[in-house]
């Protein structure tokens, strides 16, 4: 089984290049089972997570084949409309396939994705909302089997909490169904961005994605269509995290700075200086960061969930008191008992977690359990003394697309073994 090894305490420099995001990909490569002809998806990072979805896209019987960040999609030839156990259960993110399967195919089976180790992950606002558009669905032996034998009708739908994986889901779905759905409370995030201009691209009628209600005109056939995926917000702001607990000033490529608005005061709170211009970002850290106050996660555009464990583990060093507020996820604390395996001095309670700064952590042998765990465990072996040895890298690559060769080419001592 691989590992990370870091030897901390070197300083980072030089730039760098943000890979495509996860978040959005995903949602994309599933949609693009809604359309004819070719999708070209460029900018896809190379993630397991990219893979399991292409498997799943194969196995419905779309064509896909990839070029390094490039992804050819053709969804003529999809014929199934069911997904095994097997691959639901290789991505959490899985059930975005069900708005897609249903519209395409009137049908979709697929397994209830279970818990996850962030928390329980329900779909109960998923299955409401294609419920309210006409889908039949029954749950039962752990199989979700779902029908719209005279297609999906356009509803108005009231999301209960802003969840991004059922805005996508509606959205996927009501771009093929008849009429208009309107969704409110939806989610904002900019992969919810990046979905709606793919499938507009596509000659889908999305109206609002980035606002808090979306209109969908239904339309009856999308045709695929090139698109690029944005950059990945929560790298950039792992990488940010990285030169701020090394002392360093580095330059991140790519990226789109609004969609970090609510990381960047964060970090400057601390003492780092940021300036963004065009896709850039120069990230310069002080000797010694200053405490973050209050994080609190939200939906976006507040504070993203994801970005809280790479943080945390940033204000471990840092002079004063931190104190986070996870409102998104339950069980998003689970890389505090390793950072505290590295001598940081961390209390959680419930969705609280206080971190008083130590002068230095030190390097230990930890386990990643989940992705963005697995990242901060990353930021903290940077700073830590001598060396940290990081195993469940599995979850890191899940997100990261080789975040050990990335930091390396950043002057890094950290290698994959
Ligand atoms: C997506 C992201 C994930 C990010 C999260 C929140 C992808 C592939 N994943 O996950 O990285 O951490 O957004 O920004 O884009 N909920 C329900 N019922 C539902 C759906 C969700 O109660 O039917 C709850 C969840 O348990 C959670 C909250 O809503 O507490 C947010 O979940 P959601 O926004 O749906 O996250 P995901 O789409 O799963």
């Amino acid at each position: 089984m691989s590992k990370l090894l870091v030897k901390g305490r070197q300083k980072l420099s030089g730039e760098t290049y943000v890979q495509g995001a996860k978040n959005s990909a995903l949602p994309i490569l599933a949609a693009t089972i809604l359309t004819k002809g070719e999708n070209v998806i460029y900018n896809c990072p190379e993630l397991s997570d990219v893979d399991a979805s292409s498997r799943i896209l194969r196995y419905l019987g779309c064509e896909v084949e990839r070029y390094n960040h490039t992804l050819i999609i053709k969804g003529d030839s999809a014929n199934r409309s069911d997904i095994p156990d097997e691959l639901m259960r290789k991505t959490r993110s899985s059930i975005v396939f069900l708005g897609a399967v249903l519209a395409r195919m009137g049908k979709a089976k697929l397994s209830f994705p279970g818990g996850c180790e962030i928390g329980p992950r329900p779909i109960d606002l998923h299955l409401k909302a294609l419920r309210e558009m006409g889908a039949v669905i029954k749950e039962k032996h752990g199989y979700l089997d779902c029908y719209a034998p005279s297609g999906l009708i356009g509803a108005k739908i009231a999301l209960s909490f802003p969840s991004v994986g059922a805005t996508e889901d509606i959205m996927i779905a009501a771009s093929l169904a008849k009429g208009t759905t309107t969704i409110t409370n939806a989610a904002r995030e900019p992969e919810i961005c990046d979905l709606a201009d793919y499938l507009n691209k596509c000659g889908a009628k999305i109206y609002g994605a980035g606002e808090g209600v979306i209109v969908i005109d239904g339309v009856t056939s999308l045709k695929g269509s090139p698109h690029t995926i944005i950059a990945d917000r929560i790298v950039a702001a792992t990488l940010m995290a990285c030169a701020a607990v090394t002392g360093s000033d580095i330059t991140l490529n790519g990226i789109v700075s609004s969609h970090l608005a609510s990381v960047i005061p964060v970090f400057e709170d601390a003492g780092c200086n940021i300036k963004c211009s065009g896709g850039s970002m120069k990230f310069s850290a002080p000797q010694k960061l200053k405490s973050m106050k209050v994080v609190r996660t939200m939906p976006y555009p507040g504070f993203p969930t994801d970005a809280q464990a790479p943080l945390l583990a940033a204000a471990c060093i840092a002079d004063g008191t931190s104190v986070f507020v996870e409102n998104i996820f339950e069980n998003r604390y689970r890389h505090t008992g390793e950072l505290v395996r590295m001598g940081a001095n961390i209390k959680t309670e419930g969705k609280v977690a206080v971190v008083e700064g130590v002068n230095s952590l030190y390097g230990a042998p930890v386990e990643a359990t989940d992705l963005r765990g697995a990242a901060a465990l990353v930021v903290a072996g940077l700073c830590a003394e001598s060396s940290t040895e990081i195993s469940g890298i599995r979850y890191l690559e899940r997100g990261y697309e080789n975040l050990e060769l990335t930091l390396s080419a950043l002057g890094a001592d950290i290698k994959k073994v």
